[in-house]
């Protein structure tokens, strides 16, 4: 099967250029200077379907290194199945996640690493990888690490928060740090000081403070910087490679631009809900349905900031000066009625989680319109880089000869309107997202740009909101070590 997507402006991370893209099978075989013959031997008249990308966009599919499908997590489970969230993430023109084996305190490693091949197998629209997470360290653990890194698994996610669930204490960071400096692998951290945390969090209770919006008060950005400041000197202790995931304040934008400055290997992601939303937003949430519950939409951690503190506007300055290197959504969908809701009436029992994969790509597009950042840094953070950071650059985020054939075709005279609006009766009024979730936290929100088509190696998986493709097409994808170190 030989597909020619011609007539397209193909944006990389490091240029864009008028050309035609040739796909024999699953991968790239040439990009050309547009009409070109190869040889003399006409392209279009021997391929088996033509893609007429005049005028948009021709991308490297997106590649969201944070989700959580189907996780078990504050007394319920994410609500996307690897179906469901795969199939969302086609849509909005991502083509391969990285999601989060989760091992909580006291199971073992290896086993929950086999759990979530036997959760996505058979089940994935698009490819996918894991990263391990490895809650309080064990001697196990870090065995484990190395035979991780040998099945491609070459990431490893501690926490420093969420005491009794996930919490690793600064001794047992520093042993799985050790580790990773010694087979390759990258620590990816969850940076905010969980006793400090806790305490407040019991202090506003007490109080009775209860709503939403609490969360956020709770979750101080002082709280981030101290455990982003913290992780970064133990892995300068250790000479471990070290990505803060989820940053949301600017003070710990700051903390990482100081390390990358003296020459340490540290990275950072954001989230589009730090880029967009903000604690101004959820504290003035109020509906008829949910009174000031409304709130428990936005509940994610690391929290949303104040506007006025300027988080988010030094958030996206950073993302395009490369204080921030790259975006993923940490995609961890939860329904209003049933799950949310099990905090009505105390915040701290509300699931942690925000779910955006399908929108990430269009939310950033907007970025772009906006004059925030460039087309190709636009392809840069949400595909070329995730893709360097975990080993899969070459196959993965790039349009070149020999890559796998994940691309998106773009419109930037197109539109979309995000979210799942309901007439006066809660029934659903025609257009709505693919994730499984009773609401949008991006409600409302609208964008200069539409998701065409996307291919996944090869095989168009979607195209003009049509998903033409089958559960099962995504495979797991072996990582190598981040090619961002030397
Ligand atoms: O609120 C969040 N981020 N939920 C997912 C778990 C995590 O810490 O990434
Ligand atoms: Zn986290
Ligand atoms: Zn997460
Ligand atoms: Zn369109």
């Amino acid at each position: 099967m030989k597909t020619l997507i011609k007539n397209g402006t193909v944006v990389n991370a490091t240029g864009t250029a008028r050309a035609d893209v040739l796909i024999d099978g699953e991968t790239i075989a040439a990009v050309l200077a547009p009409g070109s013959s190869l040889l003399g031997f006409d392209i279009e008249r021997n391929v088996d379907t033509v893609i007429d990308a005049g005028g948009k966009y021709v991308i490297p599919g997106g590649i969201d290194a944070h989700t959580h499908m189907q996780m078990p997590f504050g007394g319920t489970e994410a609500s996307d199945t690897f179906e469901t969230g795969t199939r969302a993430a086609a849509h909005g023109g991502t083509t391969s996640i990285v999601d989060f084996v989760v091992q909580y305190a006291g199971e073992n490693v290896i086993d929950q690493y086999k759990l979530w091949h036997e959760k996505a197998l058979g089940n994935c629209a698009i490819d996918y990888g894991f990263h391990q997470i490895l809650s309080d360290v064990q001697d196990s653990s870090l065995t484990a690490m190395d035979e991780l890194v040998a099945e491609g698994v070459s990431s490893f996610k501690l926490f420093m928060a969420y005491k009794g669930v996930f919490l690793s204490d600064d001794g047992q960071i520093v042993k799985a740090m050790q580790r990773a400096s010694d087979n390759g692998s990258m620590i990816m951290m969850h940076a905010e000081n969980g006793s400090v945390i806790d305490l407040l969090v019991q202090q506003s209770l007490a109080a009775g403070k209860t709503a939403p919006f609490y969360h956020g008060i709770t979750r101080p950005w002082q709280a981030e910087e101290e455990a982003t400041h913290r992780a970064i000197m133990l892995a300068n202790l250790t000479g471990a490679p070290l990505y803060i995931v989820h940053v949301s304040a600017k003070q710990a934008v700051e903390q990482i631009a100081l390390a990358r400055d003296n020459g340490q290997n540290v990275f950072g992601e954001t989230c589009p809900q730090y880029l967009y939303l903000s604690l101004e937003d959820q504290l003035g949430a109020s509906s008829e349905e949910w009174g000031d519950f409304e709130g428990a939409k936005w509940v994610c951690s690391t929290p949303l900031r104040s506007k006025a503190e300027g988080h988010q506007h030094h958030m996206w300055q950073s993302l395009r000066t490369n204080d921030i290197q790259m975006v993923s959504t940490d995609h961890c969908p939860f329904c209003m009625k049933g799950q949310k809701d099990m905090g009505l009436t105390d915040f701290s029992k509300i699931p942690n989680g925000i779910g955006s994969v399908e929108h990430r790509m269009d939310l950033l597009y907007q970025g772009v319109v906006d004059k925030k950042i460039t087309l190709e840094r636009w392809v840069e953070v949400c595909s070329t880089t995730p893709a360097r950071m975990f080993g899969m650059y070459g196959k993965k985020g790039v349009i070149q000869p020999g890559a796998d054939a994940d691309v998106v075709i773009y419109d930037p005279n197109g539109h979309t309107s995000i979210g799942m609006p309901t007439d006066a009766h809660g029934a659903p009024t025609g257009r709505t997202h693919h994730m499984n979730m009773d609401y949008s936290a991006w409600e409302g929100y609208e964008i200069d740009g539409h998701v065409d088509t996307v291919l996944s190696r090869g095989k168009v998986i979607v195209d003009n909101n049509q998903y033409l493709g089958r559960k099962g097409d995504g495979q797991f994808v072996k990582r190598g070590l981040s090619q961002y170190l030397i």
